[in-house]
């Protein structure tokens, strides 16, 4: 059994933080948005999670410790030893926790590619629905609306384990989310630079926006 490290480090950093709090706020709004035809919002929401999504993939390889991949991404006998409740106490994200931030992130950036080849048929296509073939819409269409429900399950699970976590088990998971360490979670190594997660935004967002404005128009019809 490890014990508690007080380093003074956070376990997660300032742009993990941010990027956690954020995707909350775009998801529900994503959502609302969508229920309600507000495809403006809807569309705007719907890049801002694609960017934060892609950003944080990014970050997954060059961030701080504890938010990179291979601090929290075990083999499968590393799993099944800690649902049998055994092996060592772990820093970060636990071994199944892993897991199922990468099957999150895989699912947002999904719905979020799916949506830029959707159309509602009335008052809003994506970006690049005029850039691909009927059969590849009608197949993003059907992805949009599946990886939607699947998110949905996955969030209510996501949310169910942090709070039994935190009320059962008694670890300050929400708290170390955000304020970025609490009592037994602390980082185990100074963070990166922030500047950097910065820069991968701005790239990210650029990129996103040249594919954009590069799209095909629809023709018109006189
Ligand atoms: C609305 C949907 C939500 C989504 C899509 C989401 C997604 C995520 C993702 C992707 C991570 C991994 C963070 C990273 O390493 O970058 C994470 C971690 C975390 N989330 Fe959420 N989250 C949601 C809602 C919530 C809510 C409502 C809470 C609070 C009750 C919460 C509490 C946490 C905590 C405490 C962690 C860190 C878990 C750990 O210590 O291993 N999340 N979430
Ligand atoms: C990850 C972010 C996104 C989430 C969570 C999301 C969620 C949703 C949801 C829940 C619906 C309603 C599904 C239905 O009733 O069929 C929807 C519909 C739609 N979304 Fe998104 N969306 C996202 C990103 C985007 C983006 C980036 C675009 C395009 C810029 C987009 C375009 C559309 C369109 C056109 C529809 C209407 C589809 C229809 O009526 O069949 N979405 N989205």
């Amino acid at each position: 059994m490890k014990t508690p490290t007080v380093t003074g480090y956070p376990l997660w950093d300032l742009p993990t933080r941010i990027f956690h709090w954020s995707l909350v706020v775009c998801l529900v709004l994503a959502w609302w948005s969508a229920e309600n035809d507000n495809y403006s919002l809807h569309e705007w929401t719907g890049y801002t999670i694609i960017v934060l999504v892609v950003s944080r993939i990014a970050w997954g390889f060059f961030g701080s410790r504890h938010s990179r991949f291979r601090d929290f991404l075990a083999g499968p006998g590393v799993v099944v030893n800690y649902i049998r409740g055994k092996g060592p106490k772990r820093v970060g994200h636990n071994p199944l926790g892993g897991w199922s931030v990468l099957a999150l992130l895989a699912l947002l950036l999904m719905q979020g590619v799916s949506g830029l080849f959707n159309s509602d048929d009335v008052l809003f296509s994506g970006p690049l629905y005029y850039a691909a073939e009927g059969s590849f819409r009608d197949t993003m269409g059907v992805v949009h609306d599946v990886a939607f429900n699947a998110l949905l399950g996955l969030v209510a699970l996501h949310i169910l384990a942090v709070l039994y976590h935190q009320f059962y088990r008694g670890e300050k998971l929400i708290q170390a989310m955000l304020r970025g360490r609490a009592a037994d979670r602390e980082g185990e190594t100074a963070p990166t630079t922030a500047w950097l997660a910065l820069a991968i935004l701005a790239v990210v967002a650029l990129c996103l926006w040249w594919t954009i404005s590069r799209a095909p128009q629809p023709v018109p019809v006189w």
